[in-house]
């Protein structure tokens, strides 16, 4: 398989018939679908931000078979790969990665709302306008009680952050001024002006979190 480091840049093996792996979204997807299932009504309507590889999409999709799954990103170069991940699957409840970039408020099925819109690691690993993005985005599109998850690692005023962490957003700022990893009070003020606010907050494995965002009441 190509790997996909959990560096800043998507690093591939190079190799016929290969298909873009995250060893990071390998270790994290059973942590996190751990939490969803405490989180989640037993059916709905998913959309994915920032699929990626689709790795994730995929293990939600067979391990939440009533739910069904819109997996997007900004660029379509691994959407071969995903629907390769999802025939090998035999899932039925997912369909064909969309093309959705949080800056430009284009969003598919505009017209259906979402009981999930889901994003892992996007936030530090894209500007500081894609947080404004994805909350003015989610707080549109999600159906009444729905919820946005964000996943990944945060700074945190009141918690010390982890050397691993430093490291990252060090190495992160490094090779694109633009990114690094976001103080989550700083999310949820973005989260506040788009009319969201922060429900719960999961600590996970390797220093991340796992943010739970709604309308208020
Ligand atoms: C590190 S990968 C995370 C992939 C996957 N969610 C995971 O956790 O393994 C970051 C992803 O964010 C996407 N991304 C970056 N900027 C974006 C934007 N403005 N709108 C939507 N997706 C974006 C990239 O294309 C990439 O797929």
């Amino acid at each position: 398989m190509r790997n996909v480091t959990r560096s800043a840049k998507l690093r591939y093996k190079h190799g016929m018939n290969e298909l873009a792996f995250s060893a990071p979204a390998e270790r994290n997807k059973k942590p996190i679908l751990d939490v969803l299932r405490t989180l989640l009504p037993a059916q709905g309507r998913a959309l994915e931000i920032a699929c990626g590889t689709g790795q994730h999409v995929v293990w939600f999709a067979a391990n939440l078979p009533q739910w069904t799954w819109q997996p997007t990103d900004q660029t379509a170069d691994l959407f071969p790969d995903i629907m390769v991940r999802i025939g090998e699957a035999r899932l039925v409840n997912v369909q064909p990665p969309q093309l959705l970039n949080v800056l430009t408020g284009s969003w598919p099925n505009e017209y259906e709302r979402h009981d999930l819109i889901y994003c892992a690691n996007m936030l530090h690993i894209a500007p500081w306008a894609c947080c404004a993005g994805l909350m003015r985005g989610a707080a549109e599109h999600l159906a009444p009680g729905g919820r946005l998850v964000t996943y990944g690692p945060y700074l945190e005023d009141e918690v010390p952050t982890a050397e691993g962490n430093l490291k990252f957003d060090a190495a992160l700022r490094a090779e694109n001024t633009d990114w690094g990893i976001r103080r989550r009070e700083d999310v949820e003020s973005v989260a506040h002006a788009a009319g969201l606010q922060l429900a719960a907050r999961h600590a996970m494995p390797a220093n991340n979190l796992l943010l739970v965002w709604q309308r208020p009441g």
